[in-house]
Formats: C-alpha cells, structure tokens, sequence
C-alpha cells in the first residue's frame, strides 16, 4: 500500500511535469514546423515600419492589450460577429483605447499561411511583431518564446476591466498589473514604453481644463508643459489630435521618457503617477542613473514577463487561419 502510494506520487509528479511541459512556451517553437517564421515577421516589421515608424509603437502596445485581457491569445485582433463569444470585442472597448496595426498583423498573416497554413498564431505574431519593432526603434530585443494558441473569446467589458485608465493612480495601476503577476517593478519598466508613440488628447485634456472639476489644471503637470499642449488640445473634448508622449525623440526607444516623468512631464495621470511612490521613484532614478543598456536589459526582461501572461498553449485554444475571426 505505502508503495502503491509513493508510485502514485512519483507517477502524478511524472504526469504533472509532462503536462506542465507541454504547456510551456518554447524559443524557436517553430523551428520544425515553420522555420521561416520568425525571419518572415522580421522583414515584413523591418519592409513595412521604416515606411511608416509610428507603426512600431502601435503594435508595441497592441502586445500589451493583448496579454492583459484573457492573456496573450490574439483576442485584442478579434472583428465583432454575430456569434456570442464574439458579439462586442475588445476592439470595440472604449474609443479611448484608439488601437492601431490591425492591418499589419493581418499582412504577416498572410504570408505566413502562405508558408505554412495553420502553424504559426495570432497571438506569436504579435508577440514578435512587437519585439522586432522595438528594435527597429533603436530598442532592446528580448527572447520571444513561442507556442502561443489563439483564444476564441474576445469581450469588451474583460477589456475596458482589465486595460488601466490613463487616469489611474499608483495604487490602481499596482491592482491592474498584479492581476497579471507583474509587479511595480515591470509597472515602472513597461511603463518605458511610452517613449515612443502618440496620445490623443482625449486621454489626458481633463489634465488641461477640468481636472476636479472646477476648470482646473491637474498640479502634478509642469505649468509650462500644460500650456505647449493646451496649444495643440484647444479644448476638453478634442478627441482627434494627439501629441508625441516624448516630444523630440518619439520614435526613439531611450530613457527620455523618465526623465520627462522627474520633470513633471508625464503626459497622463498615470506616467506621472509613477513618481507618486517612494520606491517606484528611486527605482526611476536609480535607471536614470546608468547607461541605457541597463533600462533595455530590465525592459527585455519585463517584456519577456509579460508576453507570458496567461497564455494558452498544447491543445488549448486553435491555430487561427485569419486573425480577425475564429476558425
Ligand atoms: C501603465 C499603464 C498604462 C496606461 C494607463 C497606458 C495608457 C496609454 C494611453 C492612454 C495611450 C495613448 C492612446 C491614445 O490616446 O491614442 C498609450 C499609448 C501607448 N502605450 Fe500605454 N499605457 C500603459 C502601459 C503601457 C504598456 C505596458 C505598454 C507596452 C509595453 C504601453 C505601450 C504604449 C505605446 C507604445 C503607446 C503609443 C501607441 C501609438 O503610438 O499608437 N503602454 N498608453
Ligand atoms: C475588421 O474590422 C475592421 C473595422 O473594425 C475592418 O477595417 C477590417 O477590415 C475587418 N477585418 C477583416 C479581416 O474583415
Ligand atoms: C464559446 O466559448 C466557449 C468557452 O470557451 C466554447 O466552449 C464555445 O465552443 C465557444 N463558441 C463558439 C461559437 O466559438
Ligand atoms: C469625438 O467627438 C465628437 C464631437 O464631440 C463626437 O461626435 C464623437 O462621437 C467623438 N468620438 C469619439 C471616438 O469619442
Ligand atoms: C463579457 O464579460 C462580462 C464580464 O466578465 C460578462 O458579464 C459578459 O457576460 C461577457 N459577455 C459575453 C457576450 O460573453
Ligand atoms: C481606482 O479604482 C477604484 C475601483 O475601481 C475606482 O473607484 C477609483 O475611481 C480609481 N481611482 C483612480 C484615481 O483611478
Ligand atoms: C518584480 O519581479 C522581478 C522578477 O520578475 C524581480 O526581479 C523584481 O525584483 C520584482 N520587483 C519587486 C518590487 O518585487
Ligand atoms: C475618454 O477619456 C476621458 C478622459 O480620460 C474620459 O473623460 C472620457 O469619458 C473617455 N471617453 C470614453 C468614451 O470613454
Ligand atoms: C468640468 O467638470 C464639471 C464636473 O464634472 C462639469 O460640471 C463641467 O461641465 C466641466 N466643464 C467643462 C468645460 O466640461
């Protein structure tokens, strides 16, 4: 009995390592099955985004939105249909949210079912996509493991739950990314992002014109900041125009964003949140204190992090054939 028991255990350990194997993201998952995968994602990102660089940005963050509703599974690329698991998805959640690429991830799609029909996900496309555009910014590149499965569900009220606000505080943004198993460490890090691309005015005006509701301006945002955007933002309902987050260097992936953040530059409530936290500003610091490389060698790392969030992998989910629709 006391051996059929510790066989037991020994077999269920067996079993749990076997599934928890395959159930893992893998580098260069592909290799065998499509070993031009990754190499037909690099130069569609290198052919497509020295046409148009603001691109990079865009799937940078669509990476994110992607891992943060249902993990990474493709859904942000879902197109609304009349099937239930599909009927309002996430690209449809708050206007606000203004994701843009959807028509780039679907090129490389294209190719790829070219090269190999059924192989290679949604959900791995934009996991290399967002790392081979980060480096084409001068960025850090990160291991991209892959082995992701597409989800078949996509919803815009998990979405507008589980995106943070630009209006989030410290204590919200911490909620929002524990939820996901990141820490305040890769909230500051990831938050690096955003030294490249755009923010339409809609996301942070209430900082220029009505910030507790008394026509006020936001005091966390430098006063002369607030007038050089107010010139670009003329009212608190402009929802059309943007402006560079890191005004002057906003196709560059470098530590400008930080030092805008120490200079009461953040562009939303929740840049400048950042420096609301004692040990989240000393961890700021303490980047700007070294050589860029080590920002990009923690960026990579948190990256690498976050692209595994929740991910479905092995048998779960499928391999889409287009990634705007389910199979
Ligand atoms: C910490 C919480 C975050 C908040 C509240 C936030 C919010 C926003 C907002 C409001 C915009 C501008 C959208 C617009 O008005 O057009 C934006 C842009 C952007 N975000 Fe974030 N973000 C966060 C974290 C991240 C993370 C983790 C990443 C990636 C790792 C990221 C990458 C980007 C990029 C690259 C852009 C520019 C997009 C473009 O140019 O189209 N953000 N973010
Ligand atoms: C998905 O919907 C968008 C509009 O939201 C549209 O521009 C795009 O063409 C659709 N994608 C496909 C593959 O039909
Ligand atoms: C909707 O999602 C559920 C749960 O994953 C799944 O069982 C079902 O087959 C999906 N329905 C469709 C039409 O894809
Ligand atoms: C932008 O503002 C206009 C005018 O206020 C409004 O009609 C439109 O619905 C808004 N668009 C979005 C995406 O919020
Ligand atoms: C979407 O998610 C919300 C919140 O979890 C849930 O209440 C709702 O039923 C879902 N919608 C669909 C169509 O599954
Ligand atoms: C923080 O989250 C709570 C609960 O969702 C919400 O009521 C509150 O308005 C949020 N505060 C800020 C500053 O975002
Ligand atoms: C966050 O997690 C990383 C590992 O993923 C770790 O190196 C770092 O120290 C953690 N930060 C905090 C504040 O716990
Ligand atoms: C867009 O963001 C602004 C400011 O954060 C907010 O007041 C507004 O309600 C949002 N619009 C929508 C449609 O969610
Ligand atoms: C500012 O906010 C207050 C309270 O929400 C609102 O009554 C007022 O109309 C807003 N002002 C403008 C210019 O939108």
């Amino acid at each position: 009995m006391r051996k059929m028991n510790s066989f037991g255990i020994i077999f269920l350990g067996f079993l749990a390592l076997a599934v928890s194997a395959q159930a893992q993201l893998k580098l260069g998952f592909y290799q065998q099955t499509c070993p031009k995968a990754e190499q037909i994602v690099l130069d569609y990102v290198k052919k497509h985004i020295s046409n148009a660089p603001s691109l990079a940005a865009a799937i940078l963050r669509m990476h994110f939105h992607d891992c943060f509703v249902r993990g990474c599974d493709g859904s942000v690329l879902l197109n609304s249909t009349k099937t239930s698991n599909a009927s309002q998805t996430e690209k449809v959640a708050n206007p606000n949210l203004t994701l843009r690429g959807f028509g780039f991830i679907d090129g490389v799609k294209i190719l790829l079912e070219k090269e190999c029909p059924g192989v290679v996900s949604c959900a791995d496309i934009v996991a290399l996509a967002a790392r081979d555009s980060v480096v084409t910014t001068g960025g850090p590149s990160w291991n991209v493991p892959t082995g992701r499965r597409d989800g078949i569900i996509s919803n815009v009220t998990e979405a507008n739950n589980n995106i943070p606000p630009p209006t989030a505080d410290f204590r919200n943004l911490t909620i929002f990314f524990a939820n996901k198993g990141l820490n305040i460490t890769d909230l500051v890090l990831l938050s690096g992002a955003h030294t490249i691309g755009i923010g339409h005015c809609s996301s942070f005006s209430a900082r220029l014109y009505n910030f507790t509701g008394r026509g006020d301006q936001d005091p966390a945002l430098d006063k002369f900041y607030a007038v050089k955007l107010k010139q670009k933002c003329r009212s608190l309902n402009d929802n059309v125009t943007f402006v560079e987050m890191d005004p002057g260097s906003v196709r560059t992936f470098d530590l400008s964003y930080y030092q805008l953040l120490l200079k009461r530059r953040g562009l939303f409530q929740s840049d400048a949140a950042l420096t609301t936290n004692a040990p989240a500003k000393a961890y700021i610091a303490g980047l700007l204190s070294g050589p860029p490389q080590e920002f990009f060698r923690q960026f990579a790392l948190a990256m690498e992090k976050m692209g595994r969030v929740e991910v479905k992998t092995g048998t779960a989910g499928e391999i889409r054939k287009q990634c705007a629709f389910v199979n």
